[in-house]
């Protein structure tokens, strides 16, 4: 079901097109009231309770669980995408001459740490190159073999919205043993994700984008081979029966249950989870699936467009609907984001690939002063 357009939930001005969740989304303003509300507790500490640490923690491992169709008991909390990608390669086993698997120009938080534990084990580095047809599921199942140890894609490549077919690609993971590694974070809140169909073992996205939350707050799935795994930080509050505070120097070598041990120290409580919560809750609300088909509508218009002008596209069979990436070729100034931005038009160029990525706060008026602009900065590119 497509969305009507949803602006008023969010603060954008009327002047400006905001083409660009793929960077940071917008804050909704139920989410900025929520943070205001948990900023000014910290005044009243006497207020704040040993339950508290906990509450929103466990509120955001259900939440994250219905959004990915996972379980909560799987959902550790985490910073980032490289904390929980760095959690994930702490945890699998890469042996000398074994292969790890990512893409090119993979983003970096996906892309150093296995160039490290590949360079301490002796393991191959195989990155797959960008397929000319956009078909990045053919070309990673050909570079893997019994050889690979780990397969660490993301859902969609972050510069151009092409996207990977992951149950393909878990199954193949399984039949050749690789752990599978998942970086969500440009499309959870915006894709569809199912984790029981899908199978990854670790599963990570931080709330910035898609998932419309703040700054700082991600979250991980965990299959249950690697929930009794090693934590990349030994705090308190993953350790088992830390919600008595009087006992927690009777020191424990257990941890709290499921994919909790892997928490990081701090979690954000008090400001971060109840805004990521509630955007969360947002989110289900409308559905994820009607969410990505209504931004569909907008990168398929957008897809026309760009036809029209002689850009190069990837096509609607190859890419996720909430995001499109548009080659313009030489023809397009160094400058081109800036000069977008002079008019309050904001899209990324990534890899040379200019990135429009739009939400349900945006509608065709946003397009069409896109492509006004474009006609304008990219020589020849006026629409036939
Ligand atoms: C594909 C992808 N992964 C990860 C990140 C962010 O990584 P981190 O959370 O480690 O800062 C981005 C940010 O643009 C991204 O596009």
């Amino acid at each position: 079901m497509s969305i009507t357009n949803q602006r008023e939930f969010f603060g954008i001005p009327p002047d400006v097109a905001y083409l660009n969740c793929a960077y940071m989304s917008p804050q909704m303003k139920s989410v900025g009231r929520v943070g205001k509300e948990w900023l000014s507790r910290k005044s009243r500490p006497w207020e704040i309770t040993p339950d508290d640490f906990f509450t929103e923690a466990e509120e955001s491992r259900r939440l994250f669980a219905e959004l990915v169709d996972g379980e909560a008991e799987g959902v550790s909390i985490v910073s980032s995408v490289s904390y929980g990608i760095s959690v994930a390669a702490a945890n699998v086993e890469v042996g000398r001459g074994d292969s790890i698997v990512v893409l090119d120009e993979q983003f970096p938080s996906n892309y150093y740490v296995w160039r490290e534990l590949a360079k301490e084990n002796g393991a191959k580095l195989t990155i797959v190159p960008r397929p000319k047809d956009h078909d990045w599921t053919r070309a990673v199942l050909e570079n893997m073999n019994e050889y690979t140890s780990v397969v660490a894609v993301p859902n969609c490549h972050w510069t151009d919205g092409s996207l990977l077919d992951l149950e393909r690609i878990g199954e193949r993971a399984r039949e050749v043993g690789a752990a599978f590694v998942v970086d969500g974070i440009q499309s959870l809140g915006a894709h569809p994700f199912d984790v029981e169909k899908i199978q990854p073992d670790f599963l990570v996205a931080s709330a910035y984008k898609w998932m419309l939350g703040p700054y700082g707050a991600g979250f991980m799935h965990v299959s249950e081979r690697f929930r009794d795994g090693k934590p990349l930080e030994h705090n308190w509050v993953n350790r088992e029966n830390s919600e008595d505070f009087t006992s927690l120097t009777e020191y424990t070598d257990g941890f709290q249950p499921g994919a909790r041990r892997y928490d990081m120290g701090e979690r954000g409580n008090f400001l971060l989870l109840p805004m990521a919560n509630e955007a969360m809750r947002r989110i289900l609300e409308w559905g994820v699936g009607n969410i990505s088909e209504s931004i569909g509508e907008l990168t398929d218009l957008i897809e026309a467009e760009a036809a029209r002008r002689g850009m190069e596209v990837v096509p609607k069979d190859r890419r996720a609907r909430h995001m499109v990436g548009l080659r313009i070729g030489g023809s397009a100034p160094d400058d081109l984001a800036s000069r977008l931005a002079e008019e309050n038009v904001f899209v990324s160029v990534r890899s040379g690939s200019v990135r429009v990525s739009p939400h349900i706060y945006n509608d065709e008026g946003d397009i069409e002063r896109l492509f006004d602009v474009l006609d304008r900065v990219v020589p020849g590119t006026h629409s036939a």
